[in-house]
């Protein structure tokens, strides 16, 4: 963490032939100092706080200031011995000498904006502890905390608040505190700016823009303080979403039992399956040598961690000062795909063998993976390069000095993997990620966030305390037990002969009886499909076993679980004879579904494995619901049996649309009732079909039970369970007239809301997927 720009002062001094006016000495105190080294002081103090020194106050040693949690010194937390015997001076960030240093406390910077909503109180800065309360106007639904407390660290608990009516072809993405944004409206090809209060500095994107499909550019900024830095909890939690997501990660615990299946070949296969990390260690002469082991051990707890996961690494480690040195080199296979060797020559390093170049040449660290990379392109079909992730991890406490700007070596890297676009629309740079981690005070925050990846929904930029928090941050990063990869499937491919299994949850469900169902798979475990393929009633006895069609074979039923307030018949006595609220069943399969291409899970909605796959943990089941269905008119499919299964495309209708979907049920209660549509077409429903614009298809007779999904991050969500629709638009009458894709104006189709009926599927599947915290 130390001193660079003071150490550089001082070497730019010295070369400069003893600069004695610099100094202010005049010549007797020349003669003293050649007589022999004058030392620091080693009674300086504080105020508020602690003071230690390394080497006793010799030339060199460093002396640190140290405050109380929630506090932090000012104007800097440490300063170097020079050769005068005097330590270097304190500026504060206006330049002026100061010459008491003093602990102050750590203040959060205040959420200042908050469209359509209330925010109180409405200070600017907050003391540690201090809350701050939100909440939004009529029409529009609150997401996020409603209530915020500062902690030690200068930062909020919780998650920013957002008000959105989604009446707007993007959502409202939020401002962070501490921030201020232009206004909306938030339709496709808008444009808006943040900028961040006095004393902050931005990092993220400053600049989004509403793209065509309905997602934001660039990733969510943030305002960082100066003395304030990224909690390790929240680093760890944002690179595991972010790396996991990428990785398609099976935990360690799961590649231990299974490890020899056939589910571990799979993954050599699978799209990202491959990694390439570059990991580059900054070790200017600013780095202590402790801090270079710190650094070290830190990055040995990285490369552990990622080869527990069931993923075809390689590693190349390079320190760079004034020039780049390989650690590792990834193009000798043998050594870079080998984590123990890894390890081994990381240990061996020689943390001197850059000599006294203290420059800190970042140009140079990239064009060496740069160089490496055009040699896998030209190597590409050896090397896999299509099919590669490339992962580049930067740790550095300084800030880039010497060499060219490090920004022309990354552009060159992104032309490399065919990513030309100058924009900050680095969603679609799927086999990039950048992440960059800054190191105590003396980084430089603008020019490590312009370099690191900016994506929507995750972080790529960090500012850590000092090298042990980085220790800390690696170390708890991808710990979790549950299995992932639910969601995963192979795209179409346009060769003939060549069957991609594109919907490898989808299962068929044969109940004995003439109707055979669809159904899909949630885990290995269990199958969700409607109840009204089993019963009229959950107090129906379900007794007969049922067989379920999976992509690689066939398992049976051991239990079938109707949804305990499934009744077809209940509105019965007021001339209603079929209701199907709560139309959902579970089905245990008798022994566990082999994992593969072309059987699999899809993800549900609220879990731990879909946070994953959205690459976002820090999230809650609200936020999934709003992240799966932002708009009024979501895109989403299910599947159509007739004869062959076919994905169809329609919209889920919510909010302002919801209704006029709704309504169309209305032809299909006869009268006499008194029975309400709302009571009809409970809340319980999510509506499709019908889009203005689209050509929304239907489902027929048989589709019931199937699931009702969307793809986002090239994953698969399922967010409904198809129960019933207006028209049977494949019953022979209709024949040669109508079809799935081309029905009747007025044909919907009615879903069981998975979001609604959380705490029951938790109730039975929670032991063997992990829900978020707030499902109960
Ligand atoms: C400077 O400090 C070192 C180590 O603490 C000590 O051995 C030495 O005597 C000190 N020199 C002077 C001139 O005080
Ligand atoms: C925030 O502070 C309030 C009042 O001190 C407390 O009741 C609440 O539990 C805190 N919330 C969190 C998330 O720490
Ligand atoms: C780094 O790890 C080694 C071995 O685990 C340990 O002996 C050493 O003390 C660690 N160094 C630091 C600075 O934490
Ligand atoms: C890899 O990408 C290059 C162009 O960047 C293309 O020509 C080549 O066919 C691709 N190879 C594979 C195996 O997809
Ligand atoms: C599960 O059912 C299949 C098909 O009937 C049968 O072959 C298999 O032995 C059963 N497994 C168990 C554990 O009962
Ligand atoms: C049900 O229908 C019967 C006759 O068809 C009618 O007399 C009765 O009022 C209806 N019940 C309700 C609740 O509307």
């Amino acid at each position: 963490m130390h001193a660079k720009s003071i150490l550089w002062i001082v070497l730019c001094v010295s070369a400069g032939g003893g600069s004695q006016l610099d100094y202010g000495y005049d010549g007797e105190e020349y003669e003293d100092w050649t007589q022999g080294p004058v030392n620091c002081s080693t009674t300086e103090a504080v105020k508020g706080g602690q003071v230690t020194y390394s080497q006793g106050g010799l030339e060199g040693s460093v002396l640190s200031y140290h405050c109380s949690p929630g506090q932090y010194p000012h104007p800097l937390s440490y300063r170097l011995c020079g050769p005068d015997g005097d330590w270097s001076p304190m500026r504060s960030a206006s330049g002026r000498l100061v010459s008491h240093a003093t602990c102050r406390d750590i203040l959060c910077p205040a959420q200042l904006q908050l469209d359509h909503g209330d925010i109180w109180p409405r200070n600017q800065w907050f003391r540690v502890g201090a809350t701050q309360s939100f909440s939004c106007q009529e029409g529009f639904t609150l997401y996020g905390s409603a209530q915020r407390n500062c902690t030690l660290t200068g930062g909020w608990t919780g998650l920013t608040p957002i008000c959105d009516n989604h009446a707007e072809d993007c959502s409202d993405p939020g401002i962070p505190p501490g921030a201020q944004r232009s206004a909306g409206p938030f339709q496709v090809g808008q444009k808006f700016s943040y900028s961040c209060q006095t004393g902050l500095d931005l990092l993220g994107s400053a600049e989004r823009v509403c793209l065509e499909n309905r997602e934001w550019s660039g990733s969510m900024p943030r305002c960082l303080g100066r003395n304030t830095y990224d909690s390790p909890s929240d680093v760890a939690k944002a690179m595991t979403g972010s790396l996991a997501g990428l990785m398609d990660v099976l935990s360690p615990e799961e590649k231990k039992t299974i490890a020899e299946k056939s589910f571990a070949r799979t993954f050599n296969v699978a799209k990202g399956s491959r990694m390439n990390v570059y990991i580059l260690l900054d070790t200017s002469g600013s780095i202590q040598r402790k801090d270079f082991e710190k650094s070290r051990n830190a990055t040995i707890a990285l490369i552990e961690k990622l080869d527990s996961y069931e993923v075809k690494l390689k590693f190349h480690v390079l320190s760079f000062a004034s020039e780049a040195k390989d650690i590792v080199d990834i193009t000798e296979s043998e050594i870079s795909g080998s984590t123990d060797d890894v390890i081994w020559n990381l240990r061996n390093f020689n943390y001197h063998s850059h000599g006294e170049k203290t420059g800190t040449n970042l140009y140079a660290a990239l064009q060496r993976v740069n160089e490496v990379m055009s040699y896998f392109k030209e190597n590409s079909a050896q090397y896999h390069f299509n099919e590669t992730q490339n992962v580049i991890v930067i740790a550095t406490d300084g800030f880039s000095n010497t060499g060219k700007d490090p920004q022309i070596a990354l552009l060159k890297i992104r032309n490399l993997l065919g990513y030309h676009s100058m924009s900050s629309e680095q969603k679609d740079e799927t086999l990039l990620d950048v992440y960059a981690f800054g190191i105590g005070e003396q980084v430089n925050k603008e020019q490590l966030n312009a370099l690191a990846s900016q994506k929507s929904g995750e972080t790529h930029v960090f500012f850590l305390k000092d090298y042990e928090t980085l220790g800390e941050v690696f170390n708890s990063i991808i710990s979790d037990k549950s299995v992932t990869m639910c969601g995963v499937a192979q795209e179409v491919t346009p060769e003939d002969g060549v069957k991609a299994y594109t919907n490898p949850w989808h299962v068929t469900v044969v109940t004995g009886t003439s109707l055979s169902c669809f159904g899909s798979i949630l885990s290995q475990n269990w199958v969700l499909t409607a109840a009204h393929c089993f019963a009229r009633a959950s107090t129906d006895r379900v007794s007969q076993q049922v067989q379920i069609e999976h992509g690689d074979g066939m398992a049976v039923s051991k239990a079938v679980v109707l949804h305990p307030q499934f009744n077809i018949r209940a509105l019965k006595h007021r001339n209603v004879s079929e209701f199907y609220d709560y139309d959902v069943a579970l089905i245990q399969v008798n022994e566990s579904i082999p994992l593969s291409w072309k059987a699999r899970p899809i993800c549900l909605p609220c879990t731990v494995p879909a946070s994953r796959a959205m690459k976002s943990v820090n999230t809650n089941c609200q936020q999934h619901r709003k992240a799966l269905l932002p708009h009024q008119q979501t895109e989403a499919s299910f599947i159509n049996s007739h004869r062959n299964p076919k994905r169809r495309v329609t919209h889920i209708q919510t909010q302002a649309q919801r209704q006029s979907c709704v309504e169309k049920a209305r032809q299909v209660i006869h009268e006499p009732t008194d029975v309400r549509l709302d009571e009809y077409v409970t809340d319980r429903f999510l509506c499709s079909g019908g889009s203005s614009g689209y050509k929304d298809a239907v489902s027929c007779k048989g589709d019931s039970g199937g699931s009702l999904f969307l793809q986002q991050k090239n994953r698969y969500f399922q967010v409904g369970v198809l129960s019933w629709g207006i028209t049977n638009v494949c019953d022979p009458a209709n024949r040669g007239k109508y079809s799935s894709e081309d029905p009747p104006p007025n044909a919907r189709d009615f879903h069981i809301d998975l979001f609604q009926i959380m705490p029951w599927l938790k109730q039975h599947l929670g032991e063997e997927i992990q829900f978020l915290p707030d499902v109960d």
